[in-house]
């Protein structure tokens, strides 16, 4: 890392497996804004940046952060994934083809992150149960499929079946699921401690 113009940094992040330079950043910059603004990562998305919607989940050295939280310098020895580097194949491309096969995504704008987020839960904890997977959905706010969608399509990946046809019924449209119990109820859930996630005290 160097500092040539004083406030400002010049470093390397690595993102996606690719050496990124990033010059002239200053030091308090996120490595949310130092992905979009400086290195063109769109996919991940910016909304709260106050590290409570999820919508920029990456994993950083495999470990599952929102880039908001996080200073971009402080990641210059890191490794980071963004849903781009999952890759096109392996556990998630299960998950992809799961959420559209099961109507889990509608705008889209939440389903980034919710891939790294589920992605890396079931990289860890392939069985994990309903609690668990609730609570890591809690970390990601999506204002359009009321989660039902979401869990059905996590418990499709699961179970093996995550295309059409491990589809238990009809897309829903309209109504909001809800997650309910340990994660919280839909619109108000706190994310909880996560493993790798910063602090969040509850969604706003
Ligand atoms: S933009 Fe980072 S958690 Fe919301
Ligand atoms: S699909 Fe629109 S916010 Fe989740």
């Amino acid at each position: 890392m160097s500092g040539d113009v004083p406030g400002r940094l010049s470093y390397h992040l690595s993102i996606d497996g690719t050496q990124r330079a990033v010059t002239g950043a200053r030091l308090e910059e996120s490595l949310l804004t130092v992905l979009r603004e400086r290195l063109d990562v769109t996919s991940v998305k910016d909304a709260c940046e106050q590290g409570r919607c999820g919508a920029c989940s990456v994993l950083l050295d495999g470990r599952l952060v929102t880039a908001c939280t996080i200073l971009a310098a402080d990641a210059a020895d890191a490794r980071v994934v963004t849903v781009a580097g999952l890759g096109p194949g392996g556990p998630a491309a299960a998950v992809r083809a799961a959420f559209v096969a099961h109507g889990a995504v509608q705008c889209g704008f939440c389903t980034p992150g919710l891939v790294v987020a589920v992605t890396d839960l079931l990289a860890r904890r392939p069985g994990a149960d309903e609690e668990e997977i609730r609570e890591t959905l809690a970390g990601n706010i999506c204002r359009c499929t009321g989660y039902g969608r979401i869990l059905e399509a996590v418990r499709a990946v699961q179970a093996g079946r995550g295309g059409l046809a491990g589809r238990s019924g009809p897309a829903r449209r309209g109504g909001r699921t809800g997650l309910g119990g340990a994660a919280g109820q839909d619109g108000e859930a706190g994310r909880g401690d996560q493993a790798g996630r910063g602090d969040s005290p509850g969604w706003a």
